[in-house]
């Protein structure tokens, strides 16, 4: 299958004539069962019909996922919701007037309308409200439901830009709308609204502190920052390997001095053995820091920055054949925690206190 790209201009809030065009193919090949991948704030999805069986089957295909691992469907105005769900909670009415259109997936009791392939054959869904002007543009043209989850193979960082897509999912799938670098660079925050009180599933950009003002009491899965909790995660996906490069990945905590100082041991003794070493720093440390490959990720107290250039950190780590990487750790409050959960799943929950 040859891959068409079209690009969207990033941040356009309204399309060009060509743009459109390009917008509404994209929208005509989702009607008919294809595949297209699309910018979001969040991460690139990659989008089929989300009540069509086959276009789920095909996801699940094309990323090489397990189809028990459910998939999110995106609308794009909240009345849509009333098609997809068999009841419509207090909750989610007050959630979505504060974080709608975000980042922000809401898991609910599903209506009849959805197929089990696109939940994983569970009887709830997972709802989101995309903020990015293109991506509203494409489910508009879609029919209404595009199931997306990340546009990555499984597995993999989930990718930020276009590029990475392609690296994917090239020959994989029928098109991808390149809208340039995204916003915020780690998925949604996944809450589920079928549990009392609302528990989240996943960490994200909204935060638990920032919904608890919405709510009252929300609860966080345990399994979210505790690698040793014995649980399953209750989001299917956050059971997997999941986020990771190709090379080993340790996290290193503690005093700024303390980190390089064991980092460039531990590299030092690495390449010793033949790897090839890779680090992931802050701007404020990166001059100590002595690998064959170091990443910035911005400064230290730039959580924004730090969290949009992960995802293309961990990629450039496998572009550069990076075997064993070491990488800073994060203050895990507010939207650090999603960074952490993120960098503990990519290293497999590898963290050395110092
Ligand atoms: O930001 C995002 O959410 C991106 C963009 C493309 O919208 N999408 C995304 O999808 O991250 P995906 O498939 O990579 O992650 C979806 C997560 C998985 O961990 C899945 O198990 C969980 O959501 N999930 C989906 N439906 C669920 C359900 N009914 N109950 C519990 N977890 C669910
Ligand atoms: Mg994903």
């Amino acid at each position: 299958m040859k891959t068409i790209i079209e690009k969207i201009r990033r941040g356009a809030e309204s399309f060009t004539g060509q743009e459109e065009e390009a917008l509404r193919r994209a929208g005509s090949i989702i009607r008919q069962g294809g595949l297209v991948a699309f910018p979001t704030e969040t991460v690139y999805g990659l989008g089929g019909d989300a009540l069509n069986g086959d276009s789920a089957r095909r996801i699940y295909e094309a990323k090489g996922r397990p189809s028990d691992n459910p998939l999110i469907v995106h609308i794009s105005r909240f009345e849509d919701i009333g098609a997809i769900v068999s009841c419509i909670p207090e909750e989610a009415v007050r959630l979505a007037d504060a974080f709608w259109p975000g980042p922000l997936t809401m898991i609910l009791r599903k209506s009849d309308r959805v197929p089990c392939e696109t939940t994983g054959g569970l009887d709830t869904v997972a709802v989101r409200l995309p903020a990015h002007p293109a991506a509203r543009r494409l489910i508009e043209y879609s029919g209404g439901y595009i199931a997306a989850p990340s546009a990555n193979l499984s597995g993999r960082p989930s990718p930020t830009e276009a590029k990475y897509v392609m690296e994917d999912m090239d020959g994989r799938i029928d098109m991808i709308l390149d809208g340039g670098e995204v916003g915020i660079g780690l998925e949604s925050t996944i809450v589920d609204l079928t549990v009392s009180p609302p528990q989240i599933l996943r960490p994200g950009y909204v935060t638990r502190e920032r919904m608890a003002q919405v709510l009252g009491k929300v609860d966080t899965d345990v399994t979210i920052m505790d690698g040793n909790s014995g649980q399953a995660p209750r989001a299917p996906g956050m059971k997997y390997r999941h986020y990771a490069p190709r090379g080993r990945l340790t996290i290193v905590e503690g005093r700024p001095e303390q980190v390089a100082a064991y980092m460039n041991r531990r590299t030092e003794e690495d390449r010793a053995n033949g790897e090839k070493t890779g680090i992931i720093g802050t701007r404020e440390s990166l001059r100590q820091y002595r690998a064959d490959v170091v990443k910035c990720l911005g400064e230290r107290a730039d959580e924004e920055a730090i969290a949009r250039n992960l995802y293309s950190a961990l990629r450039q780590m496998d572009q550069e054949q990076v075997t064993r990487i070491y990488s800073e750790s994060f203050p895990a409050n507010g939207f650090g925690q999603a960074i952490m959960n993120r960098l503990l799943k990519a290293a497999g929950h590898e963290v050395v206190k110092l």
